[in-house]
């Protein structure tokens, strides 16, 4: 293929299914002159009960189709599954192309929490990883964190199986323990899976509206602005003609129905959306 100047190519993003939308959202917000495609790869979901060799495969299949197929300049990892399992192995693979992940926002629920008692939900995969188990050694001692994995929540919420999201918030957050104010308390409650952003209605309900729920879309959006802006100068799109432009390009490797009526749902997009099925 023929590669178009750097500001003009296409960030990639990918998740397991439609949580990394959660993230392309904030993207959007943060840089609307930017082309974007995104992957979902729902044809082999979930991640977070998948082994790594699994998750790590999968990751490395869709950045060299992103690459090679759609000369993307940058790379948003919109999964705490995958960053946890692949980031490292993707940069070692891609040492020139910015790579942004995404972890749990452990770190600014310290900062936020009174009680200092601070609730973890997220994949089996991301809570049982190595790069996980660093981020807690390094806040050892800021907080008391309660870890949750929750099984079956990611695959309920790709389906939008409200029934189950119900089910499954509630057996979590109840299993956790007591919310509120009070020392001992969780007053901070981390999303640490993309597809959770898209139950803090639900989650709230049950937690309690002054329960703070970090999510970590914005963040990474903002990254992904930074790098293109330091690591390569003349990358970022600063056309004004460029602003909002630009529909994302969609692909699934499963069911693209879930992933189009997510979008719907979800996005609030202008223009021409395509929608494509990727083998
Ligand atoms: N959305 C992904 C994450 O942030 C995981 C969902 C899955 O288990 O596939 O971890």
């Amino acid at each position: 293929m023929t590669v178009a100047p750097d500001s003009t190519r296409p960030i990639g993003v990918f998740d397991s299914g439609v949580g990394g939308l959660s993230v392309l959202r904030a993207l959007q917000v943060e840089l609307p002159q930017e082309r974007f495609v995104y992957v979902a790869d729902n044809g082999h979901a979930p991640y977070g009960e998948r082994d790594d060799a699994h998750v790590l495969s999968r990751s490395h299949a869709i950045t060299d189709f992103l690459v090679e197929e759609h000369g993307i300049k940058a790379l948003v990892v919109a999964c705490n599954t995958a960053t946890a399992a692949a980031i490292h192995a993707l940069r070692a693979a891609y040492p020139v192309l910015p790579i942004v992940g995404i972890e749990p926002a452990l770190k600014p629920a310290t900062s936020l929490s009174k009680t200092g008692v601070i609730g973890v939900m997220a994949t089996r995969g991301t809570l049982n990883s190595e790069k996980f188990r660093k981020l807690l050694e390094n806040l050892h001692g800021t907080g008391t964190f309660v870890l949750q994995p929750c099984d079956g929540l990611a695959d309920a919420i790709e389906r939008f199986d409200t029934v189950r999201i119900q089910a499954l918030c509630q057996d979590y957050t109840r299993t956790m323990g007591r919310f509120g104010s009070a020392s001992g308390e969780i007053d901070c409650l981390v999303l640490g899976c993309t597809h959770y952003a898209f139950v803090t209605t639900e989650l709230a309900t049950l937690v309690g509206n002054h329960i703070a729920l970090l999510e970590g879309g914005v963040p990474v959006a903002r990254q992904t602005r930074r790098l293109l802006e330091q690591a390569h100068p003349g990358m970022l799109n600063q056309d004004p003609l460029a602003m909002g432009q630009h529909a994302p390009i969609f692909y699934s490797t499963g069911n693209l129905n879930l992933l189009e009526s997510a979008v719907q749902r979800w996005l609030q997009l202008q223009g021409k959306t395509v929608f494509q099925k990727l083998e």
